[in-house]
């Protein structure tokens, strides 16, 4: 972490904030607002971290926005990102090699092979000077927004093993502290450490190691978050891109962390004890509730005796984990095409906060080609989260080059190429009906529409006519150029939208695909408008397709479409805090950020 650290600093990547700022909501909205800046984001190292409400000073300074860009995404890799996806690929056909320098290539590549596997080590944490801690109260965890349920550690490396211990496990859920020395165990229904923890609950066991890493290489928490198949040690990972092994070293639970950690959480998950945990805000921008998730009973933590704390922010888009995903797209691409062989890309745009939408350049050889792949994602590991996935084919223009790609996706648009099914989605997701399963929706926008040709009217008039329908408080077509436009209505709902939509095809010479909110977005804003669309859309129930129309309700569900669950609340930065910080110098006024990507709400 410190060579990392210096690293960043060399590259003009890293902010040092030596003021005293608060570990609640304070360092967390600093790095929030720094996140913003895309490619001219830094790092922040803050190292005065304080807590004010309980008068408390901590030793150990806070790493925040680690991955600020691109660039810093490339220090951690130790070499571009971008080039892990050929040598991926390589690996992923492999085939004999005919001619004498191909053999040579085999050879070096299998000889690479070697170094991946991680090392174990019987040295104990005094031989790498680690001190002993009393209790979590000593780290300065944070408290990241005002609805938060308390302090949450959000960039745990937590280290698991299955029942047998033949396969082990990393993987990255945040940690609610719930006691000195008790944590609550985020992991999701469907992440490895909740498989493992079945495993054990089957098993009739009391408890279930697990070890929590913090700091070290910062390509450990890279790692921790890929979505890697389960039985697959996510360090092996680590070891591929690197080139050299990770150094572990024992638990007294019988795991192993990596050497170089800054700061190890040893415990066990009781089997029979669970707590509420959260609300969290979370990073589809929304909270996610209290539930019930199992408690860790902590045994032991240490710390280098120059550790630093790292944590992250999650919240509105974009934020850290928009890097993070960036080294995961390239990365899962060849592994992706070793079951969709026809995948020439795919872009996960992180306003669409990576499973609810992602768009897809294939290359179509047959008719139901895209749907075909459609079916395909939605049964792959966590690909099979993605709520909306848009595939074009190999014409269409980059995936990443939005001005472009939307008009060409809209000329391609036709109702009768979406296909609505259902499945399993992430646990995080708000706008289904029931948690983990949901509806989803897939567009094969591989061809040209031929469709009749609308009679378009400017915003106001078209305004009017839907008024002979319902309130509308502002709307705006957008693409007007392209072959289906998109129209955005924001309304106060007062009967159900699929009513309203229906009621509007008596003027559907004027339009094609309709898109319903509520009156409190900004039409002026696109990108915040995209992240709620896709956000409060559960495919099945609130995708309507007639007459050749879509209509597209991502308002807030309620009694209406008997919606039982409790719509969340957005994770907007707390005022008072920003202005406290504006005036102490440690941030800028920037009114224009903060409006572009809605901080406040
Ligand atoms: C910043 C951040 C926070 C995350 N928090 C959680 C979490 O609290 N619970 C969870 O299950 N997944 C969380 N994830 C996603 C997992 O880390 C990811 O799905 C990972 O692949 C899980 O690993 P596993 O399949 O080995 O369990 C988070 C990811 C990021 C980038």
């Amino acid at each position: 972490m410190k060579e990392f650290i210096e690293l960043l600093k060399k590259n003009n990547l890293l902010r040092i904030i030596e003021e005293p700022v608060d570990t609640e909501l304070e360092i967390a909205h600093i790095a929030y607002i720094e996140a913003k800046k895309f490619e001219e984001s830094k790092a922040l190292l803050f190292t005065n971290p304080v807590n004010k409400k309980e008068s408390k000073k901590y030793k150990f300074p806070v790493l925040m926005n680690t991955f600020c860009n691109e660039k810093a995404l490339d220090l951690a890799f130790t070499r571009p990102y971008k080039e892990l996806e050929s040598e991926i690929t390589q690996l992923t056909k492999l085939h004999i090699p005919t001619n004498f320098s191909a053999k040579i290539d085999f050879l070096k590549m299998l000889f690479g092979l070697k170094n991946i596997v991680p090392k174990r080590t019987n040295a104990n944490r005094a031989l790498y000077r680690y001190e002993s801690l009393n209790s979590l109260d000593e780290l300065p965890v944070l408290k990241t927004w005002e609805e938060d349920a308390g302090k949450f550690i959000t960039m745990g490396q937590v280290y698991t093993q299955s029942l047998d211990k033949t396969q082990n496990n990393l993987g990255m859920y945040r940690l609610q502290i719930s006691g000195s020395n008790e944590l609550l165990m985020h992991w999701q229904i469907h992440k490895d450490g909740a498989n493992f923890y079945k495993e054990y609950k089957e098993a009739g066991l009391q408890k279930m190691p697990v070890s929590i890493a913090i700091g070290g290489d910062p390509l450990y928490i890279w790692c921790a978050q890929a979505p890697l198949p389960k039985g697959i040690f996510e360090l092996l990972l680590y070891g591929f891109i690197k080139k050299q092994r990770a150094v572990l070293s024992p638990c007294e639970n019988t795991l192993f962390v990596p050497c170089d950690s800054d700061i190890v959480i040893e415990g066990y998950v009781d089997l029979q004890e669970f707590k509420t945990e959260g609300p969290f805000g979370d990073h589809t921008g929304f909270y996610t509730p209290a539930e019930l998730f199992p408690v860790m009973k902590v045994e032991k933590i240490y710390a280098k005796k120059d550790a630093i704390y790292q944590a992250t922010v999650v919240g509105k888009p974009p934020l850290e984990d928009r890097v993070m995903a960036l080294g995961t797209e390239r990365v899962f691409l060849p592994l992706l095409r070793t079951s969709t062989p026809d995948l020439i890309d795919y872009k996960m745009p992180e306003n669409g906060v990576f499973h609810n939408l992602i768009i897809a350049k294939i290359h179509t050889k047959y008719p139901g080609h895209a749907h075909q792949l459609m079916h395909a994602f939605w049964g792959i590991g966590q690909m099979s989260f993605v709520k909306h996935a848009i595939f074009v084919d190999k014409e269409a223009p980059r995936l990443d080059d939005y001005e472009e790609l939307v008009p060409y996706i809209l000329d391609n648009f036709d109702p009768n190429k979406i296909l609505l099914s259902e499945g399993i989605c992430d646990q995080l997701d708000h706008a289904s009906a029931n948690a983990c399963f949901g509806g989803k929706a897939g567009l094969d926008a591989c061809s040209k529409a031929h469709l009749e040709t609308l009679e378009l009217v400017d915003d106001e008039t078209l305004k009017k006519i839907f008024e002979n329908k319902m309130q509308v408080y502002a709307l705006k077509q957008f693409y007007k150029k392209s072959q289906s436009p998109i129209v955005c209505v924001l309304l106060e709902k007062k009967k159900r939208i699929v009513e309203l939509f229906e009621s509007l095809l008596e003027y559907k010479k004027h339009f094609r695909i309709v898109v319903f909110l509520d009156k409190e977005n900004k039409l002026e804003n696109p990108y915040m408008l995209l992240w709620r669309v896709v956000n409060n859309i559960d495919a099945k129930r609130d995708i309507f397709i007639r007459e050749q129309r879509v209509g597209l309700d991502a308002t807030t569900k309620g009694i209406l479409e008997d919606y039982k669950r409790e719509w969340p609340h957005q994770t907007d930065c707390s005022k008072s805090v920003v202005e406290g910080l504006i005036l102490r110098n440690i941030i800028k006024d920037e009114q224009k950020l903060f409006d572009k990507f809605e901080i406040f709400g």
